[in-house]
């Protein structure tokens, strides 16, 4: 069940008074707060666990309020905003000084994004400021989809849950760099880099690991808590075998369209074999296979076109090292 107006208007009202909304979008679930209040933005932080030099993306009802937040808005911004928003983008502009800087983690550009769910513009149209807002998991793992994955990570963290169902890209926002004559792509996410091209008109470079300091490019985000390991889908069962053999309670993540399904390992999920259907299941899958008490878990990765582009970048980065304290 949606949540109704009442409950939208509670919503905003919490918002208003420096609380914290977690909230779904077409991409995962959001946790917001107003992002004209430093002392909301520095809760986020704190629920989340994420150093507050992380920066956060500021999420508007509509494309029109785009000037009171961000300046100097390059034609190519503009363009990408027409065609794409409500949708999968984030835009990095340079920041309009009501944003204050706890968002942008001190930088002087804000991430800005209009996301498409009724619910998240149910709230943003009641609230009628910009809410900033991370995917509302803890820093590092993996983003949630659905607002029971909400409340089992953040639990009391978060003052309030709008329920809008699973969402229904699975992966994050692109995030686009428009504040240098070539815009270019920071993040891969649902917005596919081949869209964003045709639009411009021109190729655009994925920095996937550029200099900023930017969470989801620290190699070891949206990692599940059992190690990932990704091998040629060539491989992956007699992978799985030997890994099982070596005593591992091995999980298996496969296309369910694969010709051969692993036996004797501890689980099996499938996903989709379209590149949409892999990236909505993707995070539920990768938390299934913690719950199931997996330590190891074997993944390929799909063509990096499309949004098999985002979906490489998660499984690369949810295999990268982790940190080891
Ligand atoms: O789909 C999404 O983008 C979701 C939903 C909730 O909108 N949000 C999300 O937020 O994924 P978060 O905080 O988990 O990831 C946002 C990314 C971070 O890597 C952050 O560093 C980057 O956006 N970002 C935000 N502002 C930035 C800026 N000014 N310059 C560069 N990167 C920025
Ligand atoms: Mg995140």
């Amino acid at each position: 069940m949606r949540p109704d107006d009442k409950e939208i208007e509670r919503a905003a009202e919490v918002l208003r008074k420096g609380g914290l909304v977690a909230f779904p979008t077409e991409t995962v679930y959001g946790l917001g707060a107003n992002a004209e209040d430093a002392t909301a933005v520095g809760r986020v932080f704190a629920a989340k666990g994420r150093p507050t030099s992380h920066p956060l993306i500021v999420h508007l009802s509509a494309s029109q309020h785009l000037d009171d937040w961000a300046v100097e808005v390059p034609d190519a911004a503009r363009q990408l905003a027409a065609r794409l928003w409500p949708g999968p983008l984030t835009l990095v502009l340079r920041r309009h000084p009501r944003v204050t800087l706890a968002t942008t983690g001190g930088l002087e550009t804000v991430g800005v994004r209009v996301p498409d769910h009724p619910v998240a513009q149910a709230l943003l149209s009641a609230f009628g400021g910009g809410v900033a807002a991370p995917s509302a998991n803890r820093f590092g793992s993996v983003s949630p989809t659905t607002a029971e994955h909400v409340r089992t990570e953040l639990g009391e963290a978060v003052d309030m849950v709008l329920d809008g169902g699973p969402c229904q890209v699975g992966v994050e926002s692109t995030i686009v760099d428009v504040t240098s004559d070539t815009p270019s792509i920071l993040r891969p996410g649902g917005a596919t880099r081949e869209q964003i091209e045709a639009i411009l008109g021109t190729p655009v470079e994925v920095h996937a690991s550029s200099a900023i300091r930017v969470p989801g490019q620290h190699p070891s985000h949206y990692a599940p808590r059992a190690r990932v390991v990704l091998v040629p889908p060539e491989e992956i069962i007699t992978a799985a075998a030997a890994a099982a053999a070596r005593g591992e309670r091995v999980g298996v993540l496969l296309p369910a369209d694969a010709t051969e399904m692993p036996t004797s390992v501890h689980a099996v999920v499938t996903v989709p074999g379209t590149a949409a259907g892999h990236a909505r299941a993707l995070y539920g899958v990768l938390r299934d296979l913690d719950e199931q008490g997996c330590d190891l878990i074997l993944a390929s990765l799909p063509e990096e076109t499309g949004l098999g582009l985002a979906i490489a970048n998660r499984l690369q980065r949810a295999a990268g090292p982790r940190p080891t304290a």
